[in-house]
């Protein structure tokens, strides 16, 4: 898809589409108004008529509006002008999307971005409208021999800008919304690939494309099962024993300013296949726990926005990945296993396998001193339990850090809930055995995505660090099932409000 951003005059766009916005009652938009004044008040009869209300949603297709050169003019309702969230922005863009594709209409002149949104400026609007438009153009198919859907037929959309002074900016709204939506493809991708395809060492393989992709400033290393003996990683490799792939540790290390600031770490949980080992998970759905890398592929569409943006900070990507599969190899619940911070650990359910891999690579970060670190993982059930499909749970040990994350989630839409860190919780992960229990000891207490945090804030005290439980949002079951890109959207802006930020 081909985004250009242009200013110019409505009623002499040769296109095949116009697409303006109706506010609720009834009242067009800027470009609505002038296009009603070229058209000898054409549109605002049809208004009168009552065709289109301006309800957030609503749509009406005109064809050969009067003294237009466009072919058609597509209406899409606004809703209020006042209530215009970010939130109906996107719903009214995945609209337009639908109706234009339903009439196979392939080049457009979309003045959407002329709608009022709460708080929000024409860069971010324009930028948002391209993000959101590839968000719902994206099909995986790769794997079809039939293609049973059409491609999509729209190929080029100028957005429009009033005057030139507005159009110095258009080089940096579409590198950065290119950047994002290319992020958040990446990550829907490597989501949706099989687990017979998308193992640890593909991601590593692609990790290390990545490197020669940005050459510049992108080192990959991969950490080989030797290499984990040595570092005492036995988290990782308990996790990995049950299954015939290898597993890999993955460092992606981006440098985009002075070597002496410290690191911000991204760790994602990399579990290319879930089955739950010898504590087997039942059958239905089981599928979906390919999706259970969707930290690590989170945190590889971040960090290739980062670097193709030339990103000034300097980042680290720590991905354990392994497959989770029963076999007479396998760690059995019981097995007490020694984490690469030293701390042991009993192992009462190898399905809690997320944690164990985690301990280690948030052990691993401290090395480099991280301003920050932030693990992405699809971590509990219970988090589904607790904030459904909508939010992700963010838990972590310091309030500034969760703030901003939360802050970042509210500017974007990829949102984030927090959920307590409390010591009291701490004592449900005791063992008589070990350091630590991999599970609660009660069953009837609940709280399972913040036991799952406090577990893992065990090996993160000399740190800043937040927890991320994506186990809701990272993809969608059903008709619709597959992989949502978050929360990319969400580090990236994390990342650009850092940026922002005075020093
Ligand atoms: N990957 C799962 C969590 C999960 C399950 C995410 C379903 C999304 C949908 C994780 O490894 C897991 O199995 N967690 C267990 C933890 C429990 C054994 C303490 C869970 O949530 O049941
Ligand atoms: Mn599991
Ligand atoms: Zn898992």
């Amino acid at each position: 898809m081909d985004f250009s951003i242009k200013s110019g005059h409505v009623e002499k766009q040769r296109v095949a589409c116009l697409v303006i916005g109706v506010y609720e009652p009834r009242r067009l938009t800027d470009t609505g108004l002038l296009v009603d004044h070229f058209s000898q008040q054409y549109l605002s009869s049809i208004l009168r008529c009552g065709d289109i209300e301006g309800k957030l949603g609503q749509t009406l297709l005109l064809h050969q509006v009067p003294n237009i050169l466009a072919q058609r003019v597509l209406l899409i309702g606004c809703g209020r002008e006042r209530e215009l969230t970010l939130q109906h922005y996107r719903k009214i863009l995945h609209k337009m999307v639908s109706v234009l594709n339903q009439a196979h209409i392939s080049d457009v002149a979309c003045y959407l971005p002329e709608i009022n949104v709460k708080n929000k400026s024409l860069y971010w609007r324009i930028s948002d409208a391209i993000c959101t438009i590839n968000d719902a153009l994206y099909q995986f198919e790769a794997l079809k021999t039939i293609k049973k859907k059409k491609a999509p037929s729209l190929k080029r959309m100028s957005f429009f800008v009033n005057s030139r002074r507005e159009l110095d900016k258009t080089d940096s709204i579409l590198a950065q919304s290119y950047a994002i939506s290319a992020g958040i493809k990446l990550a829907k991708d490597l989501g949706n690939t099989p687990p017979n395809i998308c193992t640890p060492s593909y991601l590593a393989k692609h990790a290390k494309r990545m490197e020669y992709d940005f050459n510049q400033n992108l080192r990959c290393t991969v950490l080989e099962t030797e290499d984990m003996e040595k570092l005492n990683m036995g988290g990782v490799l308990a996790v990995a024993k049950g299954s015939n792939e290898a597993p890999k540790f993955i460092v992606l290390d981006y440098k985009g300013t002075d070597e002496s600031v410290a690191p911000i770490a991204l760790v994602g949980k990399g579990v290319t296949f879930d089955s739950g080992g010898i504590s087997l998970k039942p059958a239905a759905k089981m599928d979906e726990m390919k999706y259970d890398m969707s930290g690590a592929a989170a945190v590889l569409g971040t960090m290739q926005a980062v670097a193709e943006l030339s990103l000034p900070l300097n980042i680290m990507a720590v991905i354990p990945a392994v497959e989770n599969l029963p076999s007479g190899h396998a760690t059995r619940p019981g097995d007490i296993i020694v984490t690469a911070s030293g701390q042991t650990v009993e192992v009462l359910n190898t399905d809690a396998e997320g944690r164990l891999i985690l301990a280690d690579a948030l052990h691993y970060c401290q090395q480099f001193n991280p301003s920050t670190v932030i693990d992405v993982a699809t971590l509990t059930g219970a988090c589904i339990v607790a904030l459904g499909r909508e939010l992700a749970a963010v838990i972590g040990n310091h309030s500034v850090l969760v703030n901003n994350l939360l802050r970042a989630g509210e500017a974007c839409g990829d949102r984030v809930w927090e959920l307590p860190l409390l010591d009291e919780y701490q004592d449900l992960m005791k063992s008589p055995f070990a350091d630590m229990a991999n599970i609660s000891n009660d069953n009837a207490a609940g709280a399972g995505t913040i036991t799952g945090a406090c577990f893992l804030s065990r090996f993160t005290e000399k740190m800043d660090w937040a927890h991320l439980d994506i186990a809701g949002v990272a993809w969608r079951s059903g008709a619709k099932k597959g992989a949502t890109g978050r929360p990319v959207r969400l580090l990236i802006q994390y990342l650009f409000n850092i940026i922002q930020q005075p020093a």
